[in-house]
């Protein structure tokens, strides 16, 4: 199957924030999966990608997000590690990003990598929107499982909900030290010029349905241009990690942002040896909502477009480098592509 050059790309999501805000576990309450509790002291190591289809989004959603009303095929999730240790990553993470999500505990407030992810955000110029997250432990919360924040919120104790308002205000407060007007996200009119805060729990879904609709919202209204580029094109994408495979040797993990990638193509990967000229031997894709990072079973695929998380099998690929560009050559010539990618 070939892709139609007119399909709307899909658009890259970063997930960014302090170590345990809760950045695994919000996606894993999205997939339906249980990454985070698989991770050793549940910190999270690499970046991750997750293709999670529009269907699986309105489901999550529920009345906020009725599939008819979008073209885009769904949401390419980034995961990245909140310890400090890993600023090279939540980089990578965020200049991949076409929006981004900042996950912040409620409880636990503004932290070192949570003003780290800001600066990246600027930096980048990349939209997001604020998770004010585990929101279900608020002394005296009364979880309503994967509600809308509105009803969950009406349902609360005078208490829980002042405790609540206090935290959230407190974050709000912390966003405009950093130079963003914020506000919560049902207040705020133009998400170009205001951020939108969301309080959620990865935990018990309260609030999910809401920061999905913000999310789709952000993405059809204001990047839709940028997404409407020719996915069939020659293929662009950043190498996450290189792995030896069963049957296949070294492969590399890509976030592939820009075009499409095929079986047989010449593709052009940075190594650490300098660029790295091959032919794609197979192409593994994740199922959806399967993490590439944790996933053991592909689908091998003869085309993809961007965005996407795919696993290219090829020959030579043992010196290739996490964070080093790949460039699907197609009718280009080879030393374009190489001087590209070295310039990168
Ligand atoms: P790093 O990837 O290491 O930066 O951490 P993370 O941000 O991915 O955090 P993770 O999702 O691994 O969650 C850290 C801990 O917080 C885990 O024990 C989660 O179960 C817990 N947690 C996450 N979200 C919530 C929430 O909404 N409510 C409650 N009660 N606990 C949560
Ligand atoms: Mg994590």
């Amino acid at each position: 199957p070939t892709t139609e050059s007119n399909a709307l790309r899909t658009p890259i999501v970063a997930v960014l924030g302090h170590v345990d805000h809760g950045k695994t576990t919000l996606l894993d309450k999205i997939r339906g999966s249980a990454v985070s509790e698989g991770e050793a002291g549940a910190i999270t190591q690499h970046i991750g990608a997750t293709a999670v289809p529009l269907e699986t989004v309105s489901q999550m959603a529920g009345s906020l997000v009725k599939p008819e009303d979008f073209d885009l095929p769904g949401l390419l999730f980034i995961d990245t590690p909140g310890h400090h240790s890993f600023s090279t990553l939540r980089s990578r993470g965020g200049a991949l990003a076409d929006i981004a999500i900042v996950v912040v505990d409620v409880n636990d407030g503004f932290q070192p990598q949570t003003i780290e992810a800001l600066d990246i955000l600027k930096r980048t110029g990349t939209p997001f929107v604020v998770a004010a997250n585990k929101i279900d432990t608020t002394p005296g919360w009364n979880p309503n499982e994967g509600s809308p924040i509105q009803g969950t919120y009406e349902d609360q104790s005078d208490n829980a909900r002042q405790r609540l308002d206090q935290n959230l205000y407190e974050i709000i407060g912390n966003l405009s030290d950093e130079g963003f007007s914020a506000d919560l996200y049902w207040r705020v009119q133009n998400f170009q010029k205001n951020v939108g805060v969301v309080p959620l729990s990865a935990m018990t879904g309260e609030g999910i349905p809401d920061l999905l609709a913000v999310l789709m919202g952000l993405s059809q209204r204001y990047m839709k241009e940028e997404m409407a580029v020719d996915v069939a094109g020659p293929g662009a994408g950043t190498v996450l990690e290189v792995k030896e495979e069963r049957g296949f040797g070294a492969t590399v993990d890509v976030v592939l942002y820009d075009g499409s990638v095929r079986e047989d193509d010449t593709i052009v990967v940075g190594g650490v040896n300098g660029p790295i000229v091959t032919e794609v031997r197979a192409l593994l894709q994740p199922r959806p909502n399967a993490e590439i990072r944790t996933e053991k079973r592909f689908d091998k695929v003869e085309e993809v477009a961007a965005a996407a998380g795919i696993k290219i099998a090829a020959p030579d690929l043992d010196d290739a480098m996490a964070g080093a560009p790949i460039r699907v050559v197609r009718d280009r010539s080879v030393e374009a592509v190489i001087e590209d990618v070295e310039s990168e």
